[in-house]
């Protein structure tokens, strides 16, 4: 009886012990995550200064790395946004070339602004999430762009 619980014990040890191998290659494999926060502003202009411009609420935001959209967000009330991602394959070597795209028109936060183009700001970050396996990304300035 004590011979086949230990028995018991030890294959229950074994299987933990797989389990966690497992998962510890898979958490090798997955290859991080990205972060992109910031502010959005209701304004037209270049490089738009944040902090002396009215929040755009409700705007929805898009990361874009090479051209291709990773994710997508929405800002809350004071215009603010926080958006994660896993990393595919591709998006380390990306992570220097995404910018943010504000999909909804300007118009939607103050009338008297254009009801096309959309604002645009180049995203970046400390490289130091190579290490860490979180790139922290914010938009640089934002801009207005017809389109
Ligand atoms: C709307 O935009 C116009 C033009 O930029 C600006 O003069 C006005 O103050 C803005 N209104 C609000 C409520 O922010």
């Amino acid at each position: 009886m004590a011979a086949s619980s230990r028995r018991t014990s030890v294959l229950l040890l074994a299987v933990a012990v797989a389990a966690a191998a497992c998962s510890t290659a898979s958490a090798q494999t997955r290859l991080g995550k990205l972060v992109v926060t910031g502010v959005v502003p209701c304004n037209t202009g270049t490089l738009i200064d944040v902090a002396t411009s009215p929040a755009f609420p409700d705007a929805k935001v898009e990361p874009r790395c090479g051209g291709n959209a990773v994710a997508g967000g929405t800002t809350s009330r004071d215009g603010s946004f926080a958006i994660e991602a896993d990393m595919t394959n591709a998006l380390p070597a990306l992570v220097g070339a995404c910018q943010l795209v504000v999909d909804t028109p300007l118009a939607k936060c103050n009338a008297t602004l254009p009801a096309t183009g959309a604002l645009v700001s180049y995203l970046q970050g400390p490289l130091g999430g190579m290490l860490s396996g979180v790139f922290r990304l914010t938009p640089v300035g934002f801009s207005f762009r017809m389109n």
